[in-house]
């Protein structure tokens, strides 16, 4: 939807039958819905507006994602998700997101190296792991060390100098990948392995998650090709519940990896980051198609909180255009490997039931980017607990350039919701011994 340039330039607000008007502005964007300035609202009417959960306000002003829920769109800076899955790769997506422009080949050389000279992290750095058991999970690993960075680099966390911000931004979209396969091999008993900078983004990461010092080590073109595309398809996704979070930490003025180590908690929830490992876990639970109907019908009922993860989204009211590319990815994947995952034969039946039962189709609930990353990730061997931790490595880029957008914003002032309160109104005090 095109924004309307016909649209009004302001609405009035009427307080009650006949009452006082307001009269608010109308903001139009390049595309997409316009939005109603409400800054002036409580200064005339006393009063705040309502929106638990957001799902009705702009919190900001950004150029880096957009989505059309309804009819299944999502863009990075003008470009369709499908294009950049088909044709560009992660770095050159990290770099439009950053820079707002896609790169020259010179300029992508020089981005690449510049991630690539990022990798490695402090060697004391890999002394925080010993102090995790070894069955930790990996995202709680990653909240701890990713906020640990701070203690690093603080030749990096001025967030008014502009070097500062840009060597702060590469070195945690370079550094998150070795952090994540650090929280796996950990996991394992295994050896930390160094990154290579003679490889990309995803096959340094496969590298460091799979290599073993026993044996020579050779990254499937396959598997690189098929982590890249899930990087893409992760990287950024507008103002979800993560990147809010990053904002909001970023805007009291938060370092960039103490605020990027918030987006990783947020993240971790199975309503959010969290249901590619659900998906899973639920795939597992149905266990058989026969049990499908039972799931389903739980999934109807308002009384049972059972929800089927990798279904419905805050915003996509259609099919999620990432699920669709996974979908193609995941069969491409396996057929590949010559694995035959009586799960994703599950999936598909499962997709297939709930595309068909009236009660998704009346809540609009389709495929969503987890329903398929869960069974690619499971085909490449990733445990599931890794799952969320890889979306967190993709996110990262996502996050870093929704922080510095919102740093350089002139409209940027610290977060500060307000509420309806519905607490006790005053009271006097009385001494324990009188109550
Ligand atoms: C991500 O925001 C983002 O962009 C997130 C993300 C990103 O890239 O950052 O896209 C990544 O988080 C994808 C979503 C992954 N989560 C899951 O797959 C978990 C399962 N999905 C649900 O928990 C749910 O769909 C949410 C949390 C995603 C959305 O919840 P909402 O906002 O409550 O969904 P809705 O308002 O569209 O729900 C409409 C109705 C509700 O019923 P009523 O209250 O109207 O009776 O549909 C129901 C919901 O209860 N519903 C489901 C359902 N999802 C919503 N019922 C059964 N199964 C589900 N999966």
């Amino acid at each position: 939807m095109a924004a309307d340039s016909n649209s009004p330039k302001t609405v009035t607000l009427t307080q009650g039958e006949g009452g006082e008007q307001i009269e608010l502005p109308v903001l139009d964007g390049s595309i997409g819905p316009s939005v109603v300035d409400i800054r002036k609202l409580y200064g005339a009417t006393d009063m705040f507006t309502f929106d638990p959960g957001y799902g009705a306000t702009g919190s900001c002003v950004s150029g880096l994602t957009y989505i059309d829920g309804d009819n299944g769109v999502l863009m990075h800076r003008g470009y369709a998700i499908e294009d950049l899955a088909e044709k560009s790769d992660f770095l050159e997506l990290a770099y439009l997101l950053l820079e707002g422009e896609l790169p020259s080949a010179e300029e992508k050389t020089t981005f690449d190296n510049a991630i690539s000279r990022h990798t490695m992290v402090h060697e004391q750095l890999s002394i925080f792991f010993r102090g995790f058991r070894r069955d930790a999970h990996p995202m709680a690993i990653m909240c701890g060390v990713v906020g640990a960075l701070s203690a690093f680099y603080h030749d990096s966390t001025d967030i008014h100098d502009p070097v500062q911000r840009m060597i702060a931004s590469r070195r945690l979209i370079a550094k998150i990948p070795t952090l994540a396969a650090m929280a796996y091999k950990y996991s394992l008993g295994q050896p930390f392995n160094h990154p290579r900078n003679s490889l990309n983004y995803a096959e340094n990461f496969l590298h460091m998650c799979f290599a073993v010092p026993a044996e020579d080590y050779v990254v499937n073109p396959i598997l690189a090709e098929a982590m890249d595309k899930i990087f893409i398809l992760h990287a950024d996704h507008e103002q979800n519940a993560s990147t809010s979070t990053v904002r909001l930490a970023g805007s009291s003025g938060a370092n960039p990896f103490a605020c990027i180590a918030a987006g990783i908690a947020s993240l971790w929830g199975p309503a959010h980051g969290g249901a590619n490992e659900a998906v899973l876990n639920m795939l597992n639970e149905i266990g058989h198609k026969d049990n499908i109907a039972e799931f389903v019908a739980r999934a109807r009922d308002r009384d049972d909180p059972f929800r089927l993860f990798g279904f419905g989204h805050r915003v996509y009211k259609n099919f999620d255009p990432r699920a669709k590319v996974l979908r193609q990815t995941c069969h491409e994947v396996l057929d590949a490997l010559g694995v035959q995952d009586p799960l994703l034969e599950l999936a598909m039946e499962l997709e297939d039931m709930a595309l068909k039962d009236q009660y998704f189709i009346d809540k609009k609930l389709y495929p969503n980017v987890d329903f398929y990353s869960g069974i690619i990730l499971k085909a490449m061997d990733f445990p599931t607990s890794m799952f969320t931790v890889l979306f967190a490595v993709a996110r990262t880029t996502g996050w870093v350039a929704q922080w510095n957008e919102m740093i350089t914003d002139p409209m940027q002032r610290i977060g500060r919701p307000r509420q309806l309160y519905t607490g006790p109104t005053h009271r006097d005090y009385v001494e324990i011994g009188k109550r």
